[in-house]
């Protein structure tokens, strides 16, 4: 799974989102994430077959949005949609309370199926993920959780990382709003760098995998520079403190 990914929540299906996909891909990203929820599965398709890149060669998440209906068939609307064969991760969007067992057993079948490649969930905090794991014949491959300097889930993060458990920030810019921050900011003045691409390389060197969002080329290209440089020990600890979660596993987001 690639470590960088645009993310695509609240673009607009049609030329928003067909566009910021294919300047992701130009720009190198090699994974998108979208969800049915989004409702702009078919633009992300599209561009991604326009790119003319091997199928294989994009990593394409989508996500359940869990409800009474089953799970094979909402995914094959998302496969309808997508225009694909599979996707490479089909994500439980949220632990809802009745999500259950039967949810799961019913992702295991469609990795069986090959219709996804792997299956994880997303919101789960370390609780709901215990509760599943105890019944699952597969583990879960991903949590796809929000994580940033200020939401730093220190706990659900070792969790994951010991169990082998991808641990998948999303909203890693914290939705634009702590690009401003002093403490940020200062550390991107003396480093050379933006505030985004400081917090993005704070997450990765967390071991995260990141999926920012933007609809603008210049961000797009500016947010994947990021495998260029290192934050130094000093500076992480420094990030760290910014938390305002206190290390809590609670899902949030
Ligand atoms: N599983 C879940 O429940 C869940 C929930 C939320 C998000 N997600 C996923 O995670 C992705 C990212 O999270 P997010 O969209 O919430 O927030 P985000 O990536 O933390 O922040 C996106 C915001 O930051 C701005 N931005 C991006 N790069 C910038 C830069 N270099 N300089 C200044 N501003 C910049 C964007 O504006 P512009 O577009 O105008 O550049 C947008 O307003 C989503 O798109 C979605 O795929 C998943």
């Amino acid at each position: 799974m690639p470590v960088l990914g645009l993310g695509v929540w609240k673009m607009a299906e049609g030329r928003e989102t067909e566009q910021a996909v294919e300047w992701a891909l130009e720009a190198g990203y090699r994974l998108v994430d979208t969800a049915s929820m989004y409702r702009n599965e078919h633009s992300v398709g599209a561009a991604v077959r326009r790119s003319g890149l091997p199928r294989e060669d994009v990593f394409v998440t989508t996500k359940l949005m869990p409800t009474h209906a089953s799970a094979a068939r909402e995914l094959e609307h998302s496969l309808r949609r997508l225009g694909f064969d599979y996707v490479d991760l089909y994500l439980i969007h949220w632990p809802l309370p009745f999500v259950s067992a039967r949810h799961w057993r019913e992702l295991e079948t469609l990795q069986e199926r090959g219709l996804a490649r792997a299956i994880g969930v997303s919101n789960f905090g370390r609780g709901r993920l215990e509760t599943l794991m105890r019944g699952a014949a597969r583990m879960p491959a991903v949590d796809q959780v929000q994580f940033s300097p200020f939401q730093y889930r220190r706990r659900l993060l070792d969790f994951c990382l010991e169990r082998g458990i991808v641990f998948e920030a999303y909203s890693p810019l914290a939705r634009g709003k702590g690009l401003e921050h002093p403490t940020i900011v200062a550390v991107a003045e003396r480093l050379g760098r933006t505030p985004a691409q400081v917090m993005l390389r704070w997450a990765i060197q967390h071991q995260a995998v990141v999926i920012p969002k933007s609809s603008r080329q210049d961000r797009i290209r500016a947010n994947a520079q990021v495998f260029d440089f290192e934050l130094a020990d000093a500076d992480m600890r420094i990030l760290d403190a910014l938390d305002r979660t206190n290390g809590s596993a609670r899902a949030r987001g």
